[in-house]
This record gives structure tokens, C-alpha cells and sequence, in this order.
């Protein structure tokens, strides 16, 4: 708890519905207090219809930074000045910073996966990719893949029309072989290397859902990864390291894209000393 708020602080903040559930507040006050800087993050609750007026009072308030999360990370970009090319081709923003003019918006999301799969050595370039779901986060996610010179992406989606959606916008950028099938024909599927879950199946309360339930689909990959962090290991997380396979949560996906957030906002590059300490102490708090 920042315990020394005074008539100079600056707000950052968070707009969604729910925002019950975050941590990013730890997160970047706790990067405040590391980097003794003047700043304090709060969740704000945006109600439906709200989101118009929500932008325009933190605008008024000089409110100098805000993360945006679940369910207007897309309505959002009608609110902006301008939107980083990276964001427009995801077609969501996470981050919005203060000018003058009005807010800028920002995509940290990929970026945010991006370091965290550096930081467990698992490589996108040459690999063939499983994404299941096709809503806000995939899109994040193919995006990445495909730049990263991935070999194959595969959206696996209970509606597969967006999954095709997804694949289509996805080659409008990139040259790279794509595929999308539906939740039920999972069979269909050819041995690959990496499965990224994206879907909020499995996610705190609902810690006994899976998206995937079929046995034979965690005998075709080797790296499964899912972008829930709460609870730390999915039952999707589970079933793949009960066949042998890496795992790796959506924790450090969370921080990096809070830290290229905080670092967007402040015009800084935060040492990775803070960053250690700073994960570590998280670690500590959330396990
Ligand atoms: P986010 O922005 O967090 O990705 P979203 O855009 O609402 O959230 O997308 C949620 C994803 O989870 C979608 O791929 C959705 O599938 P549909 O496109 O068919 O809606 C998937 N999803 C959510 N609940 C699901 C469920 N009970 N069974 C199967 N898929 C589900």
C-alpha cells in the first residue's frame, strides 16, 4: 500500500468489468515504489455504456496512464487519438498514455508473451502452432506467432468461423500457412510442437473445465502453454505435464505486459535487477 500519496502523485489506473480478479495493481505499484517514483494504480470499474464517459473523466483528471481489460480492449480504440500499427493489426489496445490531445493506445499483450517465452526458452520461429480460442487474446497471440516466423498456426475454436476470421486476418499481414478447425475436430490435428490456450476455460472458479478433453490431442506436442495464471496450473496445464510436456502459465505474460505498460508511460527501460526483484516479490505474494 502506497502510504505516501501527496499532492504530486500521479494516477495510472485500470478500466474492465470484472476488475475484482486483478493483480496488475501489485504489479505496478510495486514497480512505483521500486523505481521511487510518484505514481499509484487503481482499478476502475467501468460499467456497460459508460466507457465514453469513463475516457473523457480520466482525461479531465490528468490521469497520465490506464490498462484496459475485459470487455473493451477492441471498443476502446473508438476513444483514441492515434493507435500504434501493432495494436491496429491485433485490433486491441491494453494501454492507453496521456498526451494533450487525448490518449494514445497500445498493444503490450504480445509483447508481454513474447518475453516470457524468451525468458523459458521456447522458440516460435520454425515451430508449428496450436492456438485454441479466437477472441481478443488469440488474435494477440497469432499475431506474434506469425511475426516470429512461426511454420504453421492452427486456431482451434468452438466457432469456427472466427477462427477463420482470425486465420484470414492473420495472412493479411504475414506469409504463413494457417488452418482453423472447430473444438470438435480436434482429431483432425497433425503432430506440431506448440499449444498456446487462450481461452478463459479453466480459469478461477471454473478450475475443473478443459477446453480440450480429447487424450489423444497431448500425444502431438511437446510445449503447452496457457495464458491463465489464476489458478497457476490449469487442469490444461495439468493434463499436458501428466504426458511428459513443458508447461508454462500466463503469470509472466501478466508482468511483461505491465512492465512495457509502465515503461510506455514513463518514457523509461526499467533495469532487470528491479524487474527481478520485483517478480520475486509477486512470486512471494501469489505463489
Ligand atoms: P478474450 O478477449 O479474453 O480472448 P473473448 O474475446 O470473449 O475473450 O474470447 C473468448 C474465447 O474463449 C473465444 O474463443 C470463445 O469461443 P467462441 O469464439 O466460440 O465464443 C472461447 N470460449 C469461451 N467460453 C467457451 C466455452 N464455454 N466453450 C468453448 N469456448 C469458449
Amino acid at each position: 500500500m502506497n502510504q505516501n500519496i501527496n499532492g504530486n502523485t500521479k494516477v495510472l489506473g485500470l478500466i474492465g468489468n470484472p476488475i475484482e480478479h486483478t493483480i496488475s495493481p501489485s504489479i505496478h505499484n510495486l514497480l512505483a515504489t521500486k523505481l521511487n517514483m510518484n505514481y499509484v494504480y487503481v482499478p476502475f470499474k467501468v460499467d456497460e455504456g459508460m466507457l465514453d464517459k469513463a475516457i473523457e473523466g480520466a482525461r479531465a483528471l490528468d490521469i497520465q496512464g490506464l490498462n484496459v481489460t475485459v470487455p473493451y480492449k477492441e471498443q476502446v480504440m473508438d476513444n483514441l487519438i492515434e493507435i500504434t500499427p501493432l495494436a491496429e493489426q491485433i485490433g486491441a489496445v491494453n494501454t492507453l498514455k496521456y498526451t494533450e490531445s487525448g490518449y494514445v493506445g497500445y498493444n503490450t499483450d504480445a509483447e508481454g508473451l513474447n518475453i516470457s517465452l524468451i525468458n523459458n526458452s521456447i522458440q516460435l520461429e520454425n515451430s508449428k502452432i496450436v492456438i485454441i480460442g479466437a477472441g481478443g487474446a488469440a488474435k494477440a497471440v497469432g499475431m506474434l506467432c506469425a511475426r516470429e516466423k512461426c511454420k504453421k498456426i492452427t486456431i482451434i475454436n468452438r466457432t469456427v468461423i472466427k477462427g477463420e476470421i482470425l486465420a484470414n486476418n492473420i495472412r493479411q499481414y504475414y506469409d504463413v500457412e494457417t488452418e482453423a478447425l472447430g473444438l470438435d475436430e480436434i482429431h483432425k490435428i497433425s503432430p506440431f510442437d506448440i499449444a498456446i490456450q487462450t481461452t478463459p476455460i479453466g480459469m478461477s472458479p471454473n478450475v475443473h473445465d478443459n477446453p480440450v478433453k480429447n487424450d489423444d490431442f497431448y500425444k502431438k506436442f511437446h510445449i503447452a502453454v496457457d495464458l491463465i495464471y489464476n489458478p497457476s496450473k490449469t487442469k490444461f496445464l495439468e493434463e499436458a505435464e501428466r504426458n511428459g510436456m513443458k508447461i508454462l502459465n500466463g503469470f509472466q505474460m501478466l508482468f511483461y505486459q505491465g512492465v512495457k505498460a509502465y515503461e510506455i508511460w514513463n518514457d523509461i527501460s526499467i533495469p532487470e535487477e528491479i524487474l527481478k526483484e520485483v517478480m520475486t516479490d509477486l512470486i512471494n505474494q501469489y505463489g
